[in-house]
């Protein structure tokens, strides 16, 4: 059942990807939903497409999508969609966002698919089938310390000045290889799960940007808790995903930063 719904979710998001792609090529058409939270024509047009096309095939099915054109229904199943996880960096013409989609049944997440229309990247995954890159297997990295480890988050748009992240941006810097701050969650979490890289952890982020990758981390071997190593919930206020051999080192030392009193969350 699950791969019915994944083929279907795989389709959709190449048609969503396909709008995003016409997208680029014009100039970009930006509004701001907060004063630093940018909306484009991408985001609406690549929605619309995503709504129209999970209503047709799946019409009692309720659908979560960012831009609110979702609905809600009694069903037991809820589709998660970020039409455009990266909205910044796609009005910059940076290529680095991409579609997420995922399915939960009585809020287990069944199935998710990130796909990077600029690259032709798709992830996707559904509960126990594994994890996939381009139709083939991937696993999370075997790095197993944190000091040889490469890591990515990312910051919040709203309270820029204030934030915490800042704080464990630098600390997980020096402990590690790096840490990559790309600018969009989804594909940071689809990373992990290919093993590209080996945590990932952000505040504050929407079910819409986690749901495909926490699906995708755990297929492909990987643990996804929130910053304290509590089970994460979707919409929780941190969220900490990593190969899962790393996962207790992560979780020691932003324990640590946050009884610095550098970082209160
Ligand atoms: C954003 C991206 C970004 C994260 C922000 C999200 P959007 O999503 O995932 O990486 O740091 O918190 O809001 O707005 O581009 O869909
Ligand atoms: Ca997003
Ligand atoms: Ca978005």
């Amino acid at each position: 059942m699950s791969q019915t719904y994944l083929e279907a979710a795989v389709e959709i998001a190449r048609e969503a990807g396909k709008v995003l792609r016409e997208e680029l090529e014009r100039p970009p058409d930006i509004a701001y939903k907060g004063d630093f939270d940018l909306v484009t024509q991408a985001d609406r047009r690549s929605e619309k497409v995503i709504v129209e096309r999970l209503q047709k095939y799946f019409p009692r099915h309720a659908i979560a999508a960012e831009e609110g054109t979702g609905r809600d229904t009694d069903s037991e199943f809820r589709w998660h969609v970020d039409p455009l996880d990266g909205t910044t960096n796609f009005a910059h013409g940076y290529p680095c966002f991409c579609v997420s989609m995922a399915l939960a049944h009585k809020g287990q997440l069944l199935l998710g698919v990130i796909y990077n229309p600029v690259y032709d990247e798709l992830f996707g995954g559904a509960r126990g089938d594994g994890a996939t890159f381009n139709g083939k297997k991937i696993h999370c990295s075997k790095i197993a310390t944190l000091k040889d480890s490469l890591l990515c988050t990312g910051f919040p748009n709203h309270k820029r000045e204030s934030h915490p992240n800042i704080h464990y941006y630098w600390d997980f810097t020096l402990r590690s290889h790096g840490v990559r701050r790309d600018g969009s969650a989804a594909l940071d979490l689809a990373y992990v799960a290919a093993g590209r890289f080996d945590a990932f952890w952000e505040f504050g982020l929407n079910p819409w940007d986690t749901a495909a990758g926490v699906l995708l981390v755990e297929e492909a071997g990987g643990t996804v808790s929130d910053l304290e190593g509590q089970p994460y919930r979707l919409g929780g206020k941190t969220i900490l995903a990593s190969n899962g051999l790393i996962h207790g080192e992560m979780k020691q030392v932003a324990a640590e930063i946050a009884k610095s009193n550098k970082a209160t969350l």
